[in-house]
């Protein structure tokens, strides 16, 4: 039997974080391995090798250190979308449904010129909300989005569908079934 280690086997559950009853789905454990980074950076390019992208997108706060390392492997820039009031220039702001309550997030509004081809990146798909956020960012700059990679997908909450219904292209490394 083989023992070698997949992106999965690299993420740590904390019980109980950030609170009672959620099992959060902790990545640094894979972000401190060195195969295991790789290992995470090269499958969520693998589908768009030969593609021709021209930005990628990281949703704050985790995104940020995949899409730096997903955008130097493609020789491209790197463009952050972040919670309101964070970013220095002009922005434009969308609004997107937490569990309890909004929330806004926001992109430079000279970050993507119309017409570019954005991959968009974070760690964790669970309601589609936040991607959801950053895609309308993507497209109200006018570029277009050649697919959303996340490393996990929780698919009880829906977010593959919801982002699917969009037309989106979506690629999760692995799922955790369950809340
Ligand atoms: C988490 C996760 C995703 C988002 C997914 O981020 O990193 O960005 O939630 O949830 P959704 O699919 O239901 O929108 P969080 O909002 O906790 O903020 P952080 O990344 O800044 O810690
Ligand atoms: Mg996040």
């Amino acid at each position: 039997m083989s023992t070698k280690k997949t992106v999965k086997d690299y993420i740590r559950t904390i019980v109980d974080f950030p609170q009672e009853g959620i099992l959060f789905r902790d990545v640094t454990t894979l972000f401190a391995d060195a195969r295991g980074f790789r290992m995470a950076i090269d499958q969520m390019l693998h589908p768009y090798a030969g593609q021709p992208i021209d930005k990628v997108v990281g949703l704050e706060a985790r995104g940020f250190i995949l899409g730096g390392a997903i955008a130097h492997q493609l020789s491209v820039g790197f463009v952050p979308v972040r919670k309101k009031g964070k970013l220095p220039g002009a922005t434009i702001a969308q609004e997107y449904q937490l569990e309890y309550g909004d929330a806004v997030v926001e992109i430079h509004d000279d970050a993507l010129a119309a017409g570019e081809r954005v991959l968009l990146v974070d760690d964790l798909l669970a309601t589609g909300g936040t991607a959801e956020a950053g895609i309308k960012l993507i497209e109200r700059l006018g570029a277009e989005v050649v697919g959303c990679a996340f490393i996990i997908d929780l698919p009880d909450l829906g977010g593959r569908t919801r982002l699917e219904g969009l037309g989106m292209d979506v690629h999760c490394l692995c799922a955790f079934e369950g809340l």
